[in-house]
């Protein structure tokens, strides 16, 4: 049993960790542990100070000591004498603000929970656990369901929160936030990630501060700006040693991470729906669901941590036929072609990339109404006749007959005021009645929270996708969000509006992937804006950014690589001097870098050299040979390219028996040693064979003295190794 209950105390095991919490007689919910295994209960670390200016609860009665503003506590929440960060905050129907959260009743079933319209880490009923515990405020019919998956095997706990409304007045949610853990001593870092648009998920580490630190998106998706991810380091944590905490919300919309460190070093972590753009009227006899927390710990760095998200994401989130299948490797027009296309192009890249072993030829954006720039045409899924004179099905039937498989680019969340949707429908774009609404990008946002445009939606793309041999579509979505109102709702429920638009997103993908399970849907938003576990459940893979500089995208991918597993990772070779930086790297580099990802190309084959096109052939079927590892291996980083001259990685089979190394090395120096690098994860006592030297190794050698990479000239000059234990 994962989950038993002792005295009041709560102990929720994993293989390796020990999740603690317990009732005490007041009936609060008092947070106890979360860390190894101890086979002890940890509530003997509780400790009471007598701190000024605390307040103790009623029925502690003279006890100075008892506070809710010093205590780790389970679900913190608003207004009742804990001055930290609240996971929780709702306005009562008489105005009142205090919520008083006692505990009621548990509840332990066999299997996972699932949560009505949203996204959630799913299981067989033998493969996980759920612990439901109901607390109930003291003073009201408000009552808060804290709901804890266990997954026993991948060392995961998910975490997710119900509100009930069991008065029989509206009650205003105006903060939920689906995780609060309370850790009292230790010396923790922050590590987040932070970006911009080509440029997402950079890492920094910084020691936590007093005070409330923050990533958060308010940008309607979970933004390039923000990542919802973090990791709690304990000072001395690194790759493979010291303690850390991780956690990845399991959501595409805006999003709060708070960490407090209080006035006695006591950290809080809490992480949910960004409540500057949420509130929620619940009605008498309503409930509020919560979005899931992904919830995991390691003793060993940084490396298990991410090898725990890597494998739950892969095999609990993310869903259908190529969860872990081969995917194919295709070439994308975007970068080569932009908006100026023709059939007679299109069917060029095709050709020459079905040459080269390319299995699909993505069409993106352009293909359809009036877009000849992105300035019009959003809204209008139907061909684009001046550009394909011979319609989706001839275009279609000749890459087909290459033997390529066909994919597409949508935007459907969009659209452009000039465009046959604008003219017929303007009020299914958002805007606030008598303000102009912000444009971005040109376009307008299409509001998912209508039930009329989500229908809408879903009949023009299955449609199209039941018409045409489809294999692929790419889920384009290319702004963010303001001006948030929905004619469809009355005024004191448009404060919903956001949280409506995901789950009208969310509805919409779940139809859509339900229908056509042969399809592969790839995310993105403008490249990377909206990577999260959510969009993961309905998308297995999602382009990483529209950042394709080979340099770059080393920085990119490490930042993805701490939670994302590789096969989630959209990644292309383009051209050079790369569009977005004006860098040239050599098409050796830029193959190595997009290989740790699902990787394709995206540029015009044309204009490659002859030499050129060799190298890309021999990728495509270096690729092909290595995808099961590269997929389904356990991933290593080995350097951290902030600090080090080079970016390395390497993918270990499960069994420790291949190992394929790849790297970046940045910038050329002269007169100095060689670089190397130590491998981890490979079996001490095995030998290994390096295919390029032909060399014998011990596991051990490998681990500790490491490998002298070989003489490099040049800047961002790529390697790769591969080893096979003999
Ligand atoms: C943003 C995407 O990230 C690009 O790959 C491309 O599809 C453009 N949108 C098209 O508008």
């Amino acid at each position: 049993m994962a989950i038993t209950v002792e005295n009041g105390v709560f102990h929720i095991e994993t293989a390796n960790t020990l999740y603690q919490m317990k009732a005490d007689a007041f009936g609060v919910l008092v947070h106890l542990w979360y860390g190894n295994k101890t086979d002890y209960c940890m509530d003997y670390l509780l400790d009471y100070p007598d701190v000024g200016f605390a307040g103790n609860i009623y029925e502690a009665e003279n006890q100075r000591t008892y506070s809710l503003n010093t205590l780790p506590l389970e679900y913190a929440t608003h207004g009742v004498g804990d001055f930290r960060v609240p996971a929780i905050s709702v306005t009562h129907g008489d105005g009142s603000t205090g919520l008083d959260l006692r505990f009621l009743e548990y509840r332990i079933e066999k299997g996972k929970y699932g949560i009505p319209g949203l996204p959630a880490v799913y299981a067989g009923n033998s493969e996980a656990e759920t612990l439901e515990i109901v607390l109930k405020d003291k003073y009201s019919e408000v009552e808060v369901s804290l709901k804890y998956g266990v997954f026993w095997e991948e060392d995961v706990i998910t975490r997710s929160v119900v509100v009930r409304n069991n008065g029989n007045a509206p009650v205003i949610i105006k903060r939920v936030h689906s995780l609060c853990m309370d850790i009292p001593y230790g010396d923790w870092e922050w590590v987040h990630f932070h970006g911009r648009h080509t440029m997402e998920r950079q890492v920094e580490r910084v020691p936590l501060i007093y005070g409330i630190q923050e990533s958060s998106s308010t940008r309607g998706t979970s933004s390039h700006q923000q990542n919802p991810t973090v990791l709690l380091c304990e000072k001395d944590c690194t790759e493979t040693a010291g303690f850390c905490i991780g956690a990845a919300f399991m959501y595409s919309g805006g999003f709060q991470t708070q960490v407090e460190k209080d006035q006695l070093g006591q950290v809080r972590l809490v992480m949910g729906i960004n409540p500057d753009t949420f509130s929620w009227h619940l009605d008498a006899g309503e409930s509020f669901h919560a979005p899931e927390v992904i919830l995991s710990c390691s003793g060993n760095g940084m490396g298990e941590l991410s090898h725990r998200f890597h494998n739950i994401i892969r095999n609990n989130v993310c869903r259908g036929k190529y969860k872990l299948a081969d995917r194919p490797v295709l070439i994308n027009n975007w970068e080569a072609t932009y908006f100026a296309f023709d059939e007679e192009k299109i069917v060029k890249i095709a050709q020459q990339a079905s040459e080269l072993g390319i299995d699909m030829m993505v069409l993106d954006d352009g293909w359809f109404g009036k877009r000849d720039s992105d300035t019009s045409g959003l809204g209008d899924w139907f061909v684009n006749e001046a550009k394909l004179q011979g319609g989706l099905d001839r275009l279609i039937g000749q890459i087909n007959r290459m033997g390529m498989k066909f994919g597409i680019w949508f935007e459907p969340e969009m659209v452009s005021e000039d465009s046959e949707l604008y003219r017929t429908h303007p009020e299914w774009a958002m805007r606030i009645p008598g303000r102009d609404p912000m444009r971005s990008r040109y376009q307008l946002v299409l509001d998912m929270a209508n039930p009329e445009v989500a229908e809408y939606l879903y009949q023009t793309v299955s449609k199209i996708l039941r018409d045409y041999n489809i294999e692929y579509v790419k889920w384009d979505m290319n702004r963010s969000i303001c001006d948030w109102y929905s004619v469809t709702l009355p005024k004191e429920r448009q404060t919903e509006v956001p949280h409506r638009y995901i789950l009208g997103l969310y509805h919409l993908l779940e139809r859509l992937t339900d229908e056509f399970p042969e399809v592969l849907f790839e995310g993105c938003s403008g490249g990377g804006g909206r990577f999260d576990a959510g969009m993961l459940y309905y998308c297995p893979q999602i382009w990483c950014s529209d950042g394709t500089d080979a340099h770059e995208r080393t920085f990119i991918q490490y930042g993805t690589s701490f939670f994302y597993p590789i096969s989630t990772v959209g990644s292309h070779v383009s051209a050079v001097p790369n569009h977005q930086t004006g860098r040239s790297t050599s098409i050796r580099t830029r193959g190595t870098v997009a290989m740790a990802g699902s990787f394709g190309y995206e540029l015009d084959l044309d204009k490659l050299t002859a030499e050129e096109k060799e190298e890309v052939a021999g990728q495509v079927c270096m690729y092909k040979k290595h995808q099961e590892l590269i997929y389904n291996g356990l991933y290593y980083r080995l350097s951290n390219p902030y600090m080090e001259n080079l970016s390395a990685w390497a993918f270990v089979s499960g069994e420790q028996s291949k190992v394929l190394v790849q790297g970046v090395v940045f910038r050329a120096a002269s007169n100095v040693l060689r670089t190397r690098i130590r491998l981890t994860g490979l079996d001490e006592e095995a030998k290994y064979r390096m295919l390029q030297d032909g060399r014998i190794y011990t596991g051990k050698a490998l681990m500790s003295g490491g490998i002298l990479l070989p003489q490099i000239a040049g800047d961002d000059v790529s390697f790769t190794l591969f080893l096979e234990r003999i």
